[in-house]
């Protein structure tokens, strides 16, 4: 196992976090400009750290799938493909990449704001900013739609086992496939509906979060949807790291995915879209849309220091 990987990856949740993405701006000698910049990240969070402890600051620096090439040209994580883009009627996972994200999170957002501004400073005149999100903790950790987000994912141990590539891929160990995805939530839908309805919609209750018995779930329920086993009956698991955003007209989730595959995310969001094999979808989906998604590639902090 690499022990040196990026913090963010496996930390627990955050209060505050910034995910800014940026395109490189194409033009002669900005790619190894590029690389440079990326290739003093952990010394520039470490730097943060040192200013403002305390703040329990992290930094997910990942490689667009598209983009990766022209970072790297000559080693690829064996895995790293296109986001999935998919479509069935209302139920859309649009796939709009970009080459770069950068997620800063930490319990203040003084010290998301102080990363994220030095990374872009760094970045001026070589990637453009492309969206900048403002994520945030909502109550105890609930995502808007009022339900507790985060209460499956794995803990201690497993976060790194569920979420690091090991020695399948010896070059990227220590790295992260990570999907991000932006919901748009239609809450005046959402809040119509009885809270029993909710409750159904997710297969766990609302105030006190209690998990539905499994007889008891819709086929149609989120969490049915995405507790997949594979062949062997094995749990296929995802580190989540989703927060809410949003102002007093737009709310959603941004949604984030870290794992050693990019195969289980992708069975999960098409278990949600595409439904079961009598087509039956998530029902979460009539209430949110999704407006963007990109895959990416988390390197190890070594494999970053490496880049010249
Ligand atoms: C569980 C919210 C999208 C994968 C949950 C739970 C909530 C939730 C409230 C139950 C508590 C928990 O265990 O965290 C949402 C919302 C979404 C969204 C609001 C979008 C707007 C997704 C997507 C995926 C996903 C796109 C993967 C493709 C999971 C998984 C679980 C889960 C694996 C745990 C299932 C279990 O083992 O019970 N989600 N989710 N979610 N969600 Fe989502």
């Amino acid at each position: 196992m690499n022990r040196d990987y990026q913090t963010g990856v496996i930390a627990e949740s955050s209060r505050d976090a910034l995910f800014l993405s940026f395109n490189a701006i194409q033009s002669p000698g900005n790619e190894q400009k590029i690389r440079q910049v990326l290739a003093q990240l952990p010394q520039m969070l470490d730097e943060v750290r040192a200013e403002m402890p305390n703040k329990d600051l992290h930094l997910v620096a990942g490689i667009g799938s598209a983009y990766w090439d022209q970072v790297s040209p000559h080693a690829r994580p064996e895995l790293l493909r296109p986001f999935p883009a998919l479509e069935n009627g209302q139920r859309v996972a649009p796939s709009t990449p970009v080459d770069m994200l950068f997620i800063v999170r930490a319990a203040a957002y003084d010290a998301c704001l102080e990363l994220a501004s030095r990374i872009g400073d760094k970045l001026a005149g070589l990637a453009k900013l492309e969206r900048e999100i403002h994520g945030f903790r909502y109550k105890d950790t609930r995502d808007m739609t009022g339900f507790v987000d985060g209460t499956e994912n794995p803990e201690g141990d497993d976060r790194l086992e569920v979420a690091l590539v090991g020695d399948e891929d010896p070059e990227f160990a220590g790295g992260s496939y990570l999907h991000v995805q932006v919901y748009e939530h239609n809450l005046d839908a959402w809040n119509q509906i009885p809270v029993k309805e909710q409750e159904d919609a997710y297969g766990r209750t609302k105030e006190d979060n209690v998990e539905y018995p499994c007889d008891k779930k819709s086929p149609h329920a989120h969490t049915k949807r995405t507790s997949l086993k594979d062949a062997d009956g094995n749990s296929m698991e995802i580190l989540r790291h989703s927060m809410p955003y949003g102002d007093s007209t737009c709310k959603g989730l941004v949604f984030v995915s870290t794992c050693r595959t990019p195969e289980h995310y992708e069975l999960m969001l098409n278990s949600m879209v595409n439904g079961d094999e009598e087509g039956r979808a998530d029902r979460i989906l009539e209430f949110t849309r999704a407006v963007f998604g990109a895959a990416f590639f988390v390197p190890s902090n070594d494999w970053l220091r490496s880049l010249k």
